[in-house]
């Protein structure tokens, strides 16, 4: 029985303030299974209300030279957005979201995002990924907490991440 997939493109979301190993881990698993995958970098406030610390600019950028420096380039596109994510998904042409799960902390968080999704868009699926266990406790705001504190971030982050982090907290 041949059974056709009508989800060819998915959207992977987040603040990425900033971007991190697990972040590119989940964009790679997506891509595994998804022909085309739009970064979605959300300008907007993250989960606890506050603002990111890095600019709109600063975190497509990271996210954009991270994912290059990975070898997850083919297929893969960043872009930022503002808004609602289900009207980004429907702008780029995605009729899902991609999302990694860490610890069940994680999970009610994602439930009531995905149930809201779901009532706004039903057409727009959505998708998570459990994290791989050497990133399970890899976080943007365990980073930056790391590296204000003069911590080495080197396990957690990329390079390029590493390097304007650094900039930002000396
Ligand atoms: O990296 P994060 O903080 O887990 O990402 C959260 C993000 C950006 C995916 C989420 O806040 C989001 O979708 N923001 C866009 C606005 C939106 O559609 N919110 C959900 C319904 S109110």
């Amino acid at each position: 029985m041949s059974h056709d997939c009508d989800i060819d493109h998915v959207v992977v979301p987040g603040t990425f303030d900033p971007i991190t190993y697990g972040h590119i881990d989940v964009v790679r698993r997506a891509r595994r299974f998804c022909p085309s995958v739009t970064v979605g970098v959300a300008a907007s406030m993250d989960k606890n209300g506050s603002g990111p610390v890095f600019s709109l600019e600063a975190r497509v950028d990271m996210a954009r030279e991270a994912l290059d420096a990975a070898g997850v380039r083919d297929g893969v596109d960043v872009r930022p957005f503002e808004g609602l994510l289900v009207d980004f998904c429907r702008e780029v042409g995605a009729s899902a979201v991609v999302k990694g799960l860490r610890a069940t902390t994680d999970f009610e968080y994602e439930l009531q995002q995905a149930d809201l999704n779901c009532r706004m868009a039903p057409d727009i699926e959505s998708i998570f990924v459990m994290s791989s266990p050497e990133y399970g406790y890899v976080s943007s705001s365990i980073v930056r907490e790391l590296a204000s504190l003069g911590g080495d971030v080197s396990l957690l982050v990329p390079p390029c991440v590493k390097r304007r982090l650094h900039d930002l907290y000396s």
